[in-house]
C-alpha cells in the first residue's frame, strides 16, 4: 500500500458531508423545473438524504479508497487459482470503441454485424482452443458457467434416457462453487478421494461409478497445480457408464494451446475469461464464463447463440433452439468483457497465446523452487501454473499459514491463497502467473524466506501483521456472518 495518502481517513462520504456543500456550480434556474412536469403526488415531500461535499472532498475520498485495495496494477498478486494476471490497458481502448460502446442489445442485427462477428470469431477461437464444437456468452462468471453446464447435462440425460441421473462426482480438492453449482442443478454431491499423489483416486471414482451418476467435475489441472495424468481412463470410465465429463476452465491458463480438454475427452467447458483472457477480476462484476461443448451437446446451450449465413455473408441471432436450456442470462452475456477477451487472443496470436502457459508454469516452479525448503510443497514434484505448498513447518513456533499471510501485507506482497485446497494442511497455494518478471519473483521468495526466519527469531511479529494496512486482523467469522453491505444513516454498526 505504499504511496497512500496519510492523515485521518473517513470512513464513509457521509463524515465528510457538511450542510449546503455543492460538488457542482451549475446556476439554478429560477422556480423548480420540476414544478410544472411531475404531478404533486409524486414528488418528495423532503430531499433525499445525499452526501453534501465539494468536488475536492469527493476526489479526495475516493482517491483514498482506490488507494486502500490491492491491485495487480500495484504489486505481486500470487492468489493460487484466481490467475490474477496484468490486463493490458488496450483492452479498455478497444472495449471503449464508440462502434462497441454505443450498441444496443435491442438494436436489430443488421444494424450490429461488427459485434455479432466478433462474437462468432470468438467462438471459433474457443472452439479451437477448447477442442469443442459450440460456445455460449450467457454466463456472467466461471460459477454460472458451471450452472450452465449442469443443466446441459441434466437435459442431455432428460433427453436420452427420459430422466435427469441424480449425483455429480466432485473429487476433494474441488473449488467450493462446484458442489454449490451441483446442488443449485438439482443433484446430489458425491466426493471421490485423491490417492497420494494428490490426483483423482482412479479406484474410488471406479467404485462410485453407476447409472445414477451424470458426470464429473474435474478441473486440470487440478487446485493442488497438478496435471490429472490418467485423465483418458478418467473419460473413458465415466462415458462407460453413460456420464459426462466437465471441465472447471479455472486453470485453463496452464494449458493454453498446449493440450486441449476435448482431446482429453471432456464434453462441457468454462471459461473464467477474468483468468485466462485477463479481463478485469471487477470485484465480482461484470464477467463472462463461457461455457462450450462438444457436438452432441450443442442443442442445449442457451438460447440464442450467434448464427452466420455464409451466403449472405450476414450474421443472426439463432432463436430457432427447441431443446436450449433457455436463458441464462439478459440479451447476450457481458459483451464488453468479451470485446476484451478478445483483444487479448488477437493480440497475442497463436504463438504468443502458447507462451501464455510455459510462462506460467516456468514461473510456478521458479518459485516453488525457491521457497520449497521452508515450506515444503504439499506433493514434491514438478507443477503446473501454481503449487500448493504448507506452512506445517513453522506450526512448532507458534505460526500459522494465515500468519504468514498477513506478514507479507507488511511486506508489500498480496497473500497468497490460505487454507484452501482443504485437503492439505496449512496450505499456502501460490500463483505467480505468467506476467510477472524474474525479479518480482525473487523479491517475493525473499519476503516468504524472511518470514520463515522471523517464525523463529520474532514470532510475535507474524501474529500482530499487519501493522501497516488500514486495518489490522480482522474477525473474518463476524464479518462473513454480520456481514453489511449497504450504508444505512444513523447505523451503530460503524461504531462498534
Ligand atoms: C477451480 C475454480 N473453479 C471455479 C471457480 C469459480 O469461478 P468464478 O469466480 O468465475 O465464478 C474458481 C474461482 O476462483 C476456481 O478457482
Amino acid at each position: 500500500m505504499s504511496g497512500r495518502a496519510r492523515g485521518p481517513e473517513p470512513q464513509t462520504i457521509f463524515d465528510v458531508s457538511a450542510p449546503g456543500r455543492r460538488a457542482s456550480s451549475v446556476a439554478q434556474p429560477a422556480g423548480s423545473p420540476a414544478e410544472g412536469l411531475i404531478p404533486p403526488g409524486l414528488r418528495r415531500a423532503s430531499p433525499p438524504r445525499l452526501p453534501e461535499v465539494s468536488e475536492l472532498d469527493l476526489v479526495r475520498h475516493y482517491t483514498r479508497l482506490s488507494q486502500r485495495n490491492w491491485a495487480i496494477d500495484v504489486g505481486v498478486y500470487p492468489l493460487g487459482s484466481c490467475t490474477m494476471k496484468y490486463n493490458p490497458k488496450v483492452h479498455e481502448d478497444v472495449a471503449g470503441l464508440p462502434g462497441f460502446r454505443n450498441i444496443h442489445p435491442w438494436q436489430p442485427a443488421d444494424q450490429v454485424q461488427g459485434a455479432l462477428q466478433l462474437l462468432w470469431e470468438m467462438e471459433q477461437y474457443l472452439a479451437e482452443l477448447t477442442g469443442m464444437a459450440r460456445v455460449t456468452f450467457q454466463p456472467a462468471a466461471g460459477a454460472q458457467g458451471e450452472l450452465t453446464g449442469l443443466l446441459i447435462m441434466r437435459a442431455h440425460h432428460t433427453a436420452t434416457e427420459g430422466h435427469p441421473r441424480s449425483v455429480v462426482l466432485i473429487p476433494d480438492s474441488a473449488h467450493g462453487t462446484n458442489p454449490a453449482s451441483v446442488a443449485l442443478g438439482g443433484y446430489k454431491v458425491r466426493q471421490i478421494p485423491s490417492d497420494e499423489r494428490g490426483l483423482v483416486d482412479l479406484a474410488a471414482l471406479e467404485a462410485a461409478l453407476d447409472p445414477s451418476v451424470a458426470g464429473l467435475m474435474l478441473t486440470n489441472p487440478n487446485t493442488l497445480g497438478l496435471f490429472e495424468t490418467d485423465i483418458e481412463r478418467i473419460a473413458a470410465a465415466l462415458h462407460r457408464s453413460g456420464g459426462l465429463l466437465y471441465f472447471d476452465g479455472a486453470n485453463f491458463n496452464a494449458i493454453l494451446g498446449k493440450v486441449r480438454p476435448g482431446d482429453m475427452g471432456f464434453d462441457i467447458v468454462h471459461m473464467n475469461t477474468h483468468k485466462t483472457f485477463t479481463t478485469p477480476h471487477g470485484g465480482g462484476g461484470p464477467g463472462s464464463g463461457p461455457v462450450a461443448v462438444s457436438a452432441r451437446l450443442a442443442q442445449y446451450l442457451p438460447s440464442p447463440v450467434v448464427g452466420y449465413d455464409e451466403a449472405a455473408n450476414r450474421w443472426f441471432w439463432d432463436t430457432d433452439r427447441p431443446q436450449s436450456i433457455g436463458r441464462l442470462h439478459g440479451f447476450h452475456g457481458n459483451f464488453g468483457v468479451v470485446v476484451r477477451a478478445y483483444t487479448y487472443l488477437r493480440s497475442l496470436g497463436g504463438e504468443g497465446l502458447v507462451r501464455i502457459a510455459e510462462r506460467a508454469v516456468l514461473n510456478a516452479n521458479y518459485l516453488r523452487a525457491l521457497v520449497r525448503e521452508a515450506y515444503p510443497e504439499a506433493h514434491p514434484g514438478t507443477c503446473m501454473h501454481e503449487f500448493v505448498c504448507t506452512a506445517k513447518p513453522l506450526r512448532a513456533k507458534g505460526v500459522r499459514a494465515m500468519d504468514v499471510a498477513k506478514r507479507l501485507i507488511d511486506l508489500g506482497f498480496h497473500p497468497p491463497t490460505v487454507y484452501f485446497p482443504l485437503v492439505v494442511e496449512e496450505a499456502m497455494m501460490v500463483e505467480p502467473t505468467e506476467t510477472e518478471s524474474r525479479e518480482s519473483l525473487d523479491a517475493l521468495a525473499a519476503a516468504l524466506l524472511q518470514i520463515a526466519g522471523e517464525a523463529s527469531s520474532d514470532p510475535e511479529l507474524l501474529h500482530e501483521a499487519p501493522v501497516t494496512a488500514p486495518v489490522g486482523r480482522l474477525d473474518e467469522a463476524r464479518a462473513a456472518r454480520r456481514l453489511h453491505v449497504r450504508w444505512e444513516p444513523g447505523s451503530p454498526w460503524l461504531d462498534e
